[in-house]
């Protein structure tokens, strides 16, 4: 029987949004791709040709029970993109409550953590693999009235260098992509909230996060999904440990409005 050498890819949170985009990116270059979501619906909208699962990415048995089911039809992982993750409470540091601050923190630092601890022994079995960590500029710049999800952006980034320290004598890369602002639904709602916060609007604040970067823009899904494909890819064979934004260079995170 011949060998089905595909790159297999999982992606968490990937039936809309930079998830989607990724899935839909790997499956153009060949690759088979198994994406997680915890909404039914958008996973029903999904290429039937993609695995997919109703799992929450913050959740260590759901994502267990995942891993089992990659080892068992696909053999082992060649891609995981740990993308999962929620844009948590806009307010200043005092009025966020702890409840809020951990469900933020739970599913980006708490998935990605949970998804590489996962990955980490299917990919050393095989001696390869590349772990592709969703931070953003938050995790590289302060973020005011969005502390838990800047904190947990940042803590991403040594959990990936952590990461690729421990499994690079194993093959295994990580690297971490920080997007800018994308456009689409997720940043409509961050600018919504954001401009109420402020008393200002929808626009004035999405004006201030484009004159902040260098090209004076938002970006799109499908270029973190590029940069995903890139870092998985064999030209990109020795990067790892690395935190790359793609955001048009962020020159000012914090454009006064
Ligand atoms: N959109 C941006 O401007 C932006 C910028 C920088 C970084 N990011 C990061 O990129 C990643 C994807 O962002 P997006 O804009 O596509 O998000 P999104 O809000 O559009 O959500 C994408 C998907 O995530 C799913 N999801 C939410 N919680 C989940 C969980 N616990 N487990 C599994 N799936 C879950 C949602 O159901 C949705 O289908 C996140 O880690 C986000 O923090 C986004």
């Amino acid at each position: 029987m011949a060998v089905d050498h595909t790159k297999r890819v999982l992606v968490t949170a990937g039936a809309s949004g930079i998830g989607r985009a990724m899935a839909e990116a790997f499956a153009a270059e060949g690759a088979r791709v198994w994406v997680t979501d915890v909404d039914q619906a958008a996973l029903a909208s999904v290429d039937p040709q993609w695995k997919s699962s109703l799992t929450d990415a913050s959740s260590e048995p759901e994502m267990t029970d995942l891993f089992a089911q990659i080892a068992a039809e696909w053999g082992g992982l060649d891609v995981l993109c740990a993308n999962a993750g929620v844009s948590g409470p806009t307010a200043l540091i005092e009025d966020v409550s702890l409840e809020s601050w951990r469900q933020c923190v739970a599913v980006n630092l708490e998935g990605a953590f949970i998804a590489a601890k996962l990955a980490a022994p299917l990919m050393k079995a095989q001696r390869s693999g590349s772990m592709i960590f969703t931070s953003s500029t938050a995790g590289l710049y302060g973020y005011p009235s969005r502390s838990p999800y800047a904190a947990a952006k940042w803590a991403i980034i040594g959990l990936m260098k952590t990461v690729a320290m421990e499994l690079g004598p194993f093959g295994i890369r990580a690297n971490a992509i920080c997007p800018g602002s994308v456009e689409g639904p997720r940043m409509e709602r961050v600018l919504a909230k954001e401009a109420l916060l402020k008393g200002t609007t929808r626009d004035a604040i999405y004006h201030g996060y484009a004159s902040g970067t260098s090209m004076r823009t938002f970006v799109e899904a499908k270029d973190i999904a590029a940069m995903a494909v890139f870092m998985a890819s064999d030209g990109a064979r020795y990067l790892s440990g690395q935190a790359i934004a793609v955001d048009g260079h962020t020159e000012n995170p914090d454009p006064k409005v």
